[in-house]
């Protein structure tokens, strides 16, 4: 046959659709998979959802497809699990988690939260917030999110299989006393008969970096997990039954990291971690710890002298591990404290720390203090480590060895040359920074920047007046350019002070949010845009707010009980009576407020105190203050611009 060009165009015709017929018509026509359990027909709200998924490109980043390869992602996807989807949305790229299994396994709210907020939930998340959606979108899509993935794991997930469902928790050789007075002693001798000593070190060692120190789930790893370790201090850890503590412990909990313990730990030495963290973190009571005189092994004079080196060292230690329950200031103070009993003690205690040896804080750091949540610090740091702490604590907190000298300017800010070029990224904002000043800082250096806060005080030297960095920090003081020397003060903390090495708690991108806070707060100002201030507006979410409602569930609203608070938190910078242009804003860059308008509405002011005035000084307080204090300064507030409470 010759090969003339319509035969050609005919043959290459055929032999496409051939090939097409076989690669893609004939297997859609000849796949029938058996339906698995994880492919369910969707009802309309869910149908709904998956659309709203895909239409907003959440397949991007999300896959629905486990291979064998995928370890700890869940049961290895099946044809069957797609039988009703059309088209399927396997997904291309895991730049997020597969969510192939995903339902139940977080509540309908944490999904919409998550969707919201991303980075509430998983700091360093690149997803987008999904906000803008709406209300109803993201419950819909959640609706989808929550009926992904197999149906009956969820009651797998809660109740234990053979063997560990007839478990019971072994008879302690030494029952753990209970809080009566009458109690036998519960000093280190019970507590260490009681196991919980094997059940510290054991924490401490393996459970720590995740769980946290204060059993809370924050631990330095939890920061880079998709999913976070449990917090022991909520729901339903509280009371969880024994088998069921046993079991996740034993087996680890499947597309998490949480690790198989039966690997590592024998069965007693499960036990005695499982009780540890019952006794101590999920349900804790105040015992008497009854500690008794420094064994021996531990009455040693401290080997290390004060030096500005020793010092440094045992604050970074001090910043990474000590601070979440102790506080930066020491005052017991530290944000992880919620639910840790007994609280941390307060360092600046003259009469308590007068008489502690070296030996005396060194035993303590190296076993940790029994009953309570003081981890035993000897599985994690060395011996010259401790000690340096020891050093840090005396010189700077009890104030019981003498400080050294301070070094010369050019070696205090003597930091590495890479903060020299540094420059403040863009999306380290001033509102992410305020709120974290307040929480963070403003109990050092005052709300005003002024160094005037309460735990401050006792400190030597004394938390800088930051409002002073506009003539100091531009001088010399060893660069010229100021935001990354800044970071650089921020990162390894003041040499021979308090102040914090923040580069070992706040991950880069925060201390870059508190320079550009410290920046436009103190050093060079911040235009106040018009349209925030004093318009009157409430807010979306404070619109419906009603003092009424609030009083009849909690207490009464009272404007005697916010002037105290009004003049703690408010007066540096509204003045003593609202006129504006308090004393602590005298040299203030970013500006003082002008006096409080008259007309406010309750919700406005209750709004303004709780989430703060964006892009001006005026914090949120809702991290300090609680919702009655909030409501005892908006009447003292409507009292002193001239209006009535109750009207
Ligand atoms: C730019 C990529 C990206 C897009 C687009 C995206 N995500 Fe994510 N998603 C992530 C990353 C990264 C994580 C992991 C960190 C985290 O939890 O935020 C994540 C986490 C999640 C999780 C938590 C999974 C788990 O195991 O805890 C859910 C649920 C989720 N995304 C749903 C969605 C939904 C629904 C959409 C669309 C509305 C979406 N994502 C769009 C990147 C993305
Ligand atoms: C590598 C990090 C990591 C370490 C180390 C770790 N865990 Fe976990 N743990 C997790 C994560 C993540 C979860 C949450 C899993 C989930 O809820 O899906 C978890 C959950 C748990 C739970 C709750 C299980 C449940 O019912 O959901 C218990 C109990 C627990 N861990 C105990 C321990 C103990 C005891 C240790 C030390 C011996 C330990 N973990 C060490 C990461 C870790
Ligand atoms: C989980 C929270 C927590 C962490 C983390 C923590 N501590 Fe403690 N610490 C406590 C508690 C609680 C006490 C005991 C309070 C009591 O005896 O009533 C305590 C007691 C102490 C004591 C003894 C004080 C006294 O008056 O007897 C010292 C010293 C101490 N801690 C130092 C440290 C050091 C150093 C670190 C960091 C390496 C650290 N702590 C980390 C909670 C913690
Ligand atoms: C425990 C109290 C304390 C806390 C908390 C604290 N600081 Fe400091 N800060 C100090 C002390 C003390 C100094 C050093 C004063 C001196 O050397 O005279 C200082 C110095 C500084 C300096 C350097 C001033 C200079 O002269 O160069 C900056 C900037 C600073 N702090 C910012 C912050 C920020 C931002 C935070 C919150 C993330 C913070 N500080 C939290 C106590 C504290
Ligand atoms: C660091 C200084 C600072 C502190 C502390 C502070 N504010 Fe403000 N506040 C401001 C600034 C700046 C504004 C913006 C309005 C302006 O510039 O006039 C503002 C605005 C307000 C407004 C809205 C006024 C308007 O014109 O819209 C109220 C109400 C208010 N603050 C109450 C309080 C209360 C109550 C406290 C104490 C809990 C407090 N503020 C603490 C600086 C501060």
């Amino acid at each position: 046959m010759k090969m003339t060009f319509k035969i050609i165009l005919i043959g290459g015709l055929i032999v496409f659709f051939a090939v097409v017929t076989v690669v893609v018509f004939t297997p859609a026509m000849i796949w029938k998979p058996a339906q698995t359990v994880v492919g369910e027909r969707r009802n309309v709200d869910q149908e709904r959802g998956r659309v709203l998924f895909y239409s907003n490109g959440c397949n991007y980043c999300h896959t629905q497809y486990v291979r064998d390869v995928d370890n700890g992602m869940g049961a290895t996807s099946d044809g069957g699990d797609y039988v009703f989807d059309n088209p399927m949305i396997l997904g291309s790229e895991r730049t997020g988690p597969d969510l192939s299994h995903i339902g139940r396994k977080r509540s309908m709210q944490w999904e919409v939260d998550h969707m919201r907020a991303p980075r509430e939930y998983s700091p360093m998340s690149i997803m987008p917030s999904f906000g803008f959606l709406g209300d109803k979108d993201m419950r819909t899509i959640s609706e989808y999110l929550f009926h992904l993935g197999d149906r009956t794991a969820a009651e797998r997930m809660v109740s234990s299989p053979a063997p560990y469902a007839t478990t019971t928790a072994p008879k302690m050789a030494q029952a753990i006393p209970s809080n009566d007075p009458s109690a036998p002693p519960q000093g280190w001798p019970t507590f260490i008969d009681s196991t919980l000593y094997d059940g510290k070190l054991i924490y401490t060692a393996r459970c720590l970096t995740c769980h946290g120190c204060a059993g809370n789930g924050l631990g330095h790893y939890a920061g880079t997990l998709i999913v976070t370790p449990a917090n022991f201090k909520e729901e339903p850890f509280r009371d969880m039954p024994d088998d069921q503590w046993f079991w996740h412990v034993s087996e680890g909990i499947q597309g998490s990291v949480m690790p198989p313990w039966r690997e590592s730990l024998n069965v007693a030495q499960r036990w005695a971690v499982i009780r540890y963290v019952q006794e101590v973190y999920a349900h804790p009571f105040e015992r008497d710890p009854n500690e008794g005189d420094v064994p021996k092994a531990y009455d040693k004079k401290n080997p290390l002298p004060a030096t500005l080196d020793n010092i440094q060292a045992g604050k970074e230690t001090w910043t990474r591990e000590c601070l979440p329950c102790h506080g930066d200031a020491a005052t017991g103070e530290g944000p992880y404290r919620r639910n840790i009993i007994p609280l941390p003690p307060s360092f600046t205690d003259k009469n308590h720390y007068d008489p502690f040896t070296d030996g005396d804080y060194f035993w303590r750091i190296s076993e940790g203090v029994p009953w309570t949540a003081m981890p035993t610090w000897k599985v994690q740091y060395t011996e010259m480590q401790r000690w340096q702490l020891v050093v840090y604590i005396r010189t700077m907190f009890t104030q019981t060895t003498k400080r050294p000298a301070d070094p010369p300017k050019s070696e205090r800010f003597n930091y590495p040359a890479i903060y020299k070029t540094l420059h403040l990224p863009k999306a380290a904002t001033y509102e992410a920074g305020k709120k974290q000043f307040l929480v963070l800082c403003s109990h050092c250096h005052g709300l005003t920047g002024a160094g005037d806060g309460a735990a401050g005080s006792y400190l030597n030297p004394k938390p800088a007046d930051l409002r002073k960095l506009k003539t100091g920090i531009k001088t010399g003081e060893g660069s010229d350019n100021y935001e990354g020397s800044l970071l650089s003060r921020m990162t390894f903390g003041i040499r021979n002070s308090a102040m914090p090495s923040w580069g070992e708690f706040l991950p880069e991108h925060e201390r870059w949010t508190d320079v550009r806070f410290v920046k436009e707060s103190f050093v060079d100002g911040k235009p106040t845009p018009a349209s925030v201030m004093g318009d009157g507006r409430v807010p979306a979410p404070y619109v419906r707010t009603d003092p009424g409602i609030f009083q009849s569930e909690i207490g009464t609203i009272s404007p005697d009980a916010g002037k105290p608070l009004y003049d703690q938190y408010c007066a540096a910078c509204h003045g003593s009576d609202g006129q504006g242009a308090g004393p602590g804003t005298k040299t203030l860059a970013s500006g003082a407020p002008a006096a409080l308008p008259k007309d406010m509405s309750n919700a406005y002011i209750f709004s303004r105190i709780r989430a703060g005035a964006p892009d001006t000084m005026m914090y949120g307080f809702d991290p300090l203050l609680q919702e009655i204090d909030i409501w005892n300064l908006t009447a003292y507030i409507r009292q002193l611009t001239g209006g009535v409470w109750g009207g």
